[in-house]
């Protein structure tokens, strides 16, 4: 369903893109991405465990493994509500999970959106759902990069689970896949930095085309309607 509105006032046009539970998911999935970063950057570069004071009063590091445990599984279940709502969700919803590589016209403005990146083109064109440039990033850093870490994070987690565990039933199979333990601790870990270039360029990317571009961003992930401010959805 697309509901259009025209403000009588000034020439603005308003379309409503990001539903709900899109919105939910997006903020609940950054703030649980940012404390998975944090605490996993830890884990991988672990502060002194002894603080001062005594040895049985210091849990630095159990709180930091139960944060990024939690966090990872806030995650994973937000990512399969996420999956849920490509079903059911308008079709903006579904953008992120596939490319049109086969749709000619998806080729031309990707190509016409990098040339606005570097400066080439003197009219940014406006687009109702993601950008083709912003979805390609989406897919390959977001999408394939969250399933990947969830693959990798559970199959990490299975090992002090333990045998017989429902984590190594459905995950205990990645670790041999990528060789042993430690082969997915450093590609889990890579997986980190692959996520947060994603998340640098794609907060300066919407904050930039928020003041740039003939259409809102930012506040669109938050009402949901993207606003065309020069009236013109084309
Ligand atoms: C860890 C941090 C973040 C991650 C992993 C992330 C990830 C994503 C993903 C995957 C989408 C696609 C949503 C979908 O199609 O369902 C998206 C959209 C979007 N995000 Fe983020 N995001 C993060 C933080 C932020 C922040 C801080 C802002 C605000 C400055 C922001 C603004 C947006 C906007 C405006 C869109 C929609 C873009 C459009 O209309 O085409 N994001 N984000
Ligand atoms: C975007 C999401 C995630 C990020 C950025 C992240 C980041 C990290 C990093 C950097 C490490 C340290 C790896 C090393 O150097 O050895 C780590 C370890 C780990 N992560 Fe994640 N992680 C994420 C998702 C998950 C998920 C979904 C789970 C599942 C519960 C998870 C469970 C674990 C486990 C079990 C470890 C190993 C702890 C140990 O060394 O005993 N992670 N994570």
């Amino acid at each position: 369903m697309t509901d259009t509105v025209r403000d009588q006032q000034s020439s603005c046009v308003s379309i409503y893109v990001y539903e709900v539970p899109v919105r939910i998911w997006h903020w609940t999935n950054a703030l649980a991405i940012t404390v998975l970063a944090v605490t996993g950057y830890f884990i991988g570069s672990p502060p002194p465990s002894m603080g001062t004071g005594e040895a049985y009063d210091q849990f630095i590091f159990g709180y930091i493994r139960f944060t990024h445990f939690a966090a990872g599984y806030i995650l994973a279940v937000a990512w399969i509500g996420r999956i849920y709502w490509a079903f059911v969700g308008n079709h903006h919803a579904r953008e992120l999970f596939y490319l049109p590589v086969w749709d000619r016209r998806w080729w031309q403005d990707l190509f016409t959106v990098v040339r606005w990146y570097l400066f080439l083109e003197r009219q940014p064109k406006a687009f109702v759902g993601h950008n083709p440039l912003a979805r390609l990033a989406m897919f390959f850093f977001f999408t394939l990069g969250v399933t990947f870490m969830i693959f990798t994070g559970f199959a990490l987690y299975s090992e002090g689970a333990g045998q017989g565990s429902w984590q190594d039933a459905l995950f205990g199979w990645v670790i041999p896949l990528f060789g042993q333990s430690q082969d997915v601790h450093t590609l889990h870990h890579l997986g980190m930095w692959w996520i947060i270039i994603f998340v640098i360029i794609h907060v300066y990317v919407a904050i930039r085309e928020d003041i740039m571009s003939r259409t809102t961003i930012v506040s669109t992930m938050i009402s949901g309607e993207r606003t065309f401010k020069d009236g013109n959805p084309d």
